[in-house]
């Protein structure tokens, strides 16, 4: 039995004493008033026991983990139709860089970069009746959590600011890769993005993955294929130019955002989510990767 009590522990006691803590992402204003010393960390394993040390009850905003979700709405609407629009390769580039979608005629290398999970967003506009609410409700519903919500300040604050993400809409526009209006997909990309958790909540959202489909409460909600190719996706561009070095130092699949979340599992045993909101310079959490990289060393635990 692996006591992940005392290790989460002496994980957050070394973070908490780390010089070097990252920077905080600032190009979205309303994140640039986090505290950078914050710092949490939950695992729940597959028995549904749960263990936590810091701030992982504190809410953050959950960024680009959001698109993991996305992508799993839309693969059960509409299933492998999905990679007509985008493709399931890794970038090798930042999340909101343009020069391939240009390069490749619209098409996103994957539903993980910015690009892709804009295309992500159309589509659920697209299927969805009242999408915004429809989504919320997904989430709350594989969580079993009806307090997740978005966060109207970290969406608004993205909206005035997100010139990078207007600029990939209109691209995937011009090349026809995009049904509705710039503004209507840009509103449910931001509102998606600012949705805020906390760590423990993230571990139950993200539960599914690493229960082959089913949630907490046993509903099953993704088919086994599903959950490979979603997990596959994470391993391989979760972390954009960085996702090489999170499988060599961590070897699970996961998802960063830049509110400092980071969440990551092992299929069939656990899954845990760490929240450090200094970010290294490739937009990932610095103390995250770390934290992490230390559970499946100590515990010997990866994928490989
Ligand atoms: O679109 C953006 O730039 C942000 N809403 C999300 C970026 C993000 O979290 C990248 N991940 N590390």
């Amino acid at each position: 039995m692996i006591d992940y009590t005392t290790i989460l522990n002496t994980i957050h006691k070394e973070a908490s004493t780390s010089k070097s803590k990252g920077e905080i992402a600032t190009y979205i204003p309303e994140l640039s008033k986090i505290d950078v010393n914050k710092f949490g960390i939950h695992l729940i394993d597959k028995d549904k026991n749960e263990f936590s040390s810091g701030d992982a009850q504190e809410k953050f905003s959950i960024q680009s983990i959001s698109k993991v979700l996305s992508l799993s709405l839309v693969l059960s609407l509409i299933g492998e139709d999905l990679w007509k629009r985008v493709d399931v390769e890794p970038s090798g580039d930042p999340f909101n860089h343009l020069s391939l979608l240009e390069l490749e005629n619209g098409i996103p290398r994957n539903p993980l970069i910015n690009a892709g999970a804009i295309v992500v967003a159309d589509i659920l506009i697209s299927k969805l009746k009242n999408p915004k609410e429809n989504f919320l409700t997904f989430i709350q519903d594989i969580s079993g959590d009806k307090s997740i919500n978005f966060d109207e300040k970290v969406a608004q604050s993205e909206k005035e600011t997100g010139f990078n993400n207007y600029a990939a809409a209109n691209l995937l526009k011009s090349y026809g890769n995009l049904k509705n209006d710039v503004d209507t997909v840009l509103d449910f990309y931001f509102h998606q993005c600012s949705l805020t958790m906390t760590c423990a909540q993230l571990t139950k959202v993200f539960f599914i993955f690493m229960n082959r489909g089913k949630c907490l409460q046993n509903k099953t909600y993704l088919t086994t294929s599903q959950v490979k190719r979603i997990n596959a996706i994470m391993l391989t561009c979760g972390f954009y130019d960085e996702a090489g070095e999170f499988a060599f130092e961590v070897g699970l699949p996961g998802k960063s955002g830049v509110g400092g979340g980071i969440v990551a599992l092992l299929p069939n045993h656990f899954c845990v989510a760490t929240w450090s909101p200094g970010l290294n310079k490739k937009g990932n959490s610095k103390l995250g990767m770390l934290a992490l990289e230390r559970l499946t060393t100590e515990t010997q635990q990866s994928i490989f």
